[in-house]
């Protein structure tokens, strides 16, 4: 029986593994984690994460081939294949503080691998890290290695948090790099047949190691991209009177470009986008390619502006200023189906709410009070550490309401702010709320989630992300 082992049991760890467990019965697979917390969720019935599908992947595999523990040197001794699938943040301190990557999580895990290694070992970077990782990793490894051979692919993982489950049971495509030795080809194959239990060949795309690493930070970096684009427009359209969701339909009829990814928002976040453009940033500047670097950083200046065009939007429609105003907020989560909040633009818009004194009140189906405050608490950059490490920046406990229902948000409030496109939020009953708030009452629509037209017959004054503005909102500055 193949034995897997995968450090790190997050987001992409976690469903990975399970998904493998799942469709490969004849492989065990352990998950393990530093985080004694995130091993006992994983261990119970109310998982770390919430992905759909995900409870019933780990129902059906868990305690038969999938298991989830803290023992880390047992688990990495016994495994024949290693992925590591742990934090790397963007580094806050030192040399290419802001940009590069912090490769400290994946150094530790290296070394706890070179030092318990008993027999040869396959080690996978699942983990997105900065091109020529692998030589590093590969360096540590061999350097501590006592005899030990080992074999560094790198796998990166392209599942979009919502919707992980179903890209996981049919990706578009599964990238495995290796070294072009007869060994590292060898390794190559290994992990292809693991993959090849569900996946057809010809979406199995092997190439260099180099190749794979950066595949991965250009495959973000466009994606980003693309949004960037459709939000630079949606300024346009706004400054114009055209309907950027009519823009976006014709663009995308268009065969070479596709209709999917050109929604306009009030930008984009994750934990992967700014953090992986910005470390593409780092590595051409380290090259000097600095027209490439100032490219891609202008990704990345975009969404920050789409951010503050939209607080900017919310206090200059109300007046220009919402101190001791109520604002609803419904969303946090970065996107819909999801619970993550790591770099939502939620984050961005509360702060700028909360800077203008507004009572910020917040409803989201999958976010708690306690992630929330941790979100508005934490310095720039420091989510990305393992819950346990997290830096918590010497701040008092914001004044923010969170509540468990939109109606409960949004009563008494002077303006909403819709920041996540939830499902539930296009059938909410508008006309209660609308009576329910004070007037005149504003709707602030970041994710086309409503029919501003249907808003505004009820009474509603909206501002919707890129469609033409109300009458009221046209004199308005849209920049301060
Ligand atoms: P995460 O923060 O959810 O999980 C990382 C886990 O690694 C944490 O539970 C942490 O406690 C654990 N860890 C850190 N150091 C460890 C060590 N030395 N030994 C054992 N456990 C350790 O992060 P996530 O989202 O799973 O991301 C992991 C990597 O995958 C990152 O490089 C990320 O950029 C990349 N990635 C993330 C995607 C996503 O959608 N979240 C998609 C594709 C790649």
């Amino acid at each position: 029986m193949v034995k897997i082992c995968c450090v790190g049991a997050g987001y992409v760890g976690g469903p990975t593994m399970a998904v493998i467990a799942l469709k490969c019965p004849a492989v065990e697979v352990v998950v393990v984690d530093i985080s004694v917390a995130r091993i006992t969720a994983w261990n119970s019935e109310q998982l770390p994460i919430y992905e759909p599908g995900l409870d019933d992947v780990v129902k059906q595999c868990r305690g038969r081939n999938l298991f989830f523990s803290t023992d880390i040197e047992k688990h990495i001794a016994r495994a024949d294949i290693i992925f590591v699938s742990v934090n790397t943040p963007t580094k806050t301190r030192g040399l290419g503080a802001g940009k590069a990557a912090d490769l400290t999580y994946w150094e530790n895990a290296a070394r706890m691998i070179a030092d318990v290694a008993k027999a040869d070992k396959i080690v996978v970077e699942k983990s997105t890290v900065p091109v020529k990782t692998a030589e590093a990793i590969e360096k540590i490894l061999i350097h501590n290695s006592r005899g030990v051979n080992f074999q560094i692919l790198s796998n990166p993982e392209f599942l979009a948090e919502g919707t992980a489950i179903k890209d996981l049971f049919n990706p578009d495509r599964v990238l495995i790099g290796g070294r072009e030795t007869p060994e590292g080809k060898k390794a190559v194959q290994a992990l292809k047949q693991v993959y090849a239990n569900w996946v057809p060949e010809d979406r199995i795309i092997t190439t260099n190691l180099w190749s794979a690493e950066l595949s991965k930070l250009a495959a973000n970096a466009f994606l980003a991209q693309r949004i960037s684009s459709v939000n630079a427009i949606s300024a346009l359209c706004e400054a114009t009177g055209a309907d950027v969701a009519e823009v976006a339909y014709a663009i995308g009829k268009d065969t070479r470009v596709g209709p999917r990814f050109l929604s306009a928002s009030v930008g984009f976040g994750g934990s992967c986008f700014q953090k992986d453009i910005l470390n593409l940033v780092y590595i051409c500047e380290c090259h000097g390619l600095p027209e490439v670097a100032n490219y891609w950083k202008d990704v990345i200046k975009i969404n920050d502006y789409q951010k503050s065009r939209f607080v900017n939007r919310v206090v200059s429609s109300m007046f220009n200023t919402v101190s001791e105003k109520k604002i609803a907020v419904l969303g946090f989560a970065f996107k819909k189906d999801t619970g993550d909040t790591r770099e939502t633009p939620a984050i961005d818009v509360c702060k700028g709410l909360l800077g203008d004194k507004a009572k910020v009140c917040i409803y989201d189906p999958q976010v708690t009070e306690e992630q929330i405050q941790r979100d508005l608490a934490l310095n720039k950059f420091d989510w990305d550490h393992p819950v346990h490490l997290q830096p918590m920046s010497a701040t008092e406990v914001k004044p923010v309401a969170v509540t468990r229902d939109a109606y409960e948000a949004t009563k008494g409030a002077h303006g909403v702010c819709i920041l996540t496109e939830w499902d539930e939020f296009k059938k909410l009953d508008y006309v209660r709320i609308y009576e329910s708030m004070q007037k005149p009452a504003f709707m602030f629509d970041g994710r086309n989630v409503v029919d501003p037209q249907k808003m505004r017959e009820i009474g509603f004054i909206v501002y919707s992300i890129g469609k033409p503005l109300d009458s009221w909102l046209v004199d308005r500055p849209a920049v301060v």
